[in-house]
């Protein structure tokens, strides 16, 4: 495993992916485990329009509970709460004493996660906190945290990431989502298109972390620190 081979790698290994369909990402959410009150939230949530779309999809919801309890995170992070069904897929897999800081912007949504994190019993593990990011995470300890979820402002990405990887402990894991936003990184026109892809460059190629890019959902770029 070469750990100096970043940025624009080229793969001689044959393709081997395969491009999902409906009916098979279907198939892949039913084969996920489920949890009552998060599909519950994906209803409520869909209900508020389009804006839904930033919710996290099931099988990453599915995904982050099963890393957090792996890694046996008792500290953890987000960036970006919106209605708390990120936060609560992070915050379950936590012991009980764990704890789960979740950073949002909107006081809308604060209110809405914050009901939601009653509903799941988890509001004594969960401390939201209101405001910008940014400010939050540069008024936390370094080195405390286990797992950090990046699914915020896509043109703070770039800070939110340097502020979570100062935050990890070593061996501590990183998510971020949207990291393809749509495809457009391939070929990016808007700001949040560029950052984007300038920010996937600068972590494939950066010694501080071991990255993998998954194409789930939007697709999520996981990052431990060395
Ligand atoms: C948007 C944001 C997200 O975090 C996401 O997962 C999907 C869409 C958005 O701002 O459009
Ligand atoms: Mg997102």
């Amino acid at each position: 495993m070469g750990g100096d081979n970043h940025g624009d790698r080229v793969s001689t290994a044959p393709e081997k992916f395969i491009a999902l369909t409906p009916e098979l990402h279907h198939y892949i959410v039913e084969h996920c485990s489920g949890h009552d009150l998060l599909r519950q939230i994906e209803e409520r949530t869909a209900r508020m329009g389009e804006i839904a779309i930033m919710q996290s999809a099931p099988e990453q919801a599915a995904l982050i509970t099963v890393l957090v309890g792996a890694i046996g995170a008792r500290q953890a992070l987000e960036i970006g709460t919106f209605t708390g069904y990120g936060a609560i897929a992070i915050a379950r897999a936590l012991p009980e004493e764990g704890r789960l800081v979740t950073c949002e912007a909107s006081e809308e949504y604060a209110e809405i996660a914050r009901r939601h994190f009653a509903e799941a019993g988890l509001e004594e593990r969960i401390e939201l906190a209101l405001g910008p990011a940014l400010e939050t995470l540069r008024g936390l300890p370094a080195g405390e945290f286990d797992f950090a979820y990046i699914d915020a402002d896509k043109i703070g990405y770039p800070d939110y990431y340097e502020q979570a990887l100062r935050l990890l402990r070593t061996d501590g894991l990183m998510m971020l989502d949207n990291v393809l936003l749509s495809g457009e990184v391939l070929d990016p026109g808007r700001d949040a298109a560029r950052v984007m892809a300038e920010l996937n460059d600068r972590i494939a190629a950066d010694e501080r972390v071991e990255a993998t890019m998954l194409g789930i959902s939007d697709g999520i770029t996981l990052a431990r620190k060395r």
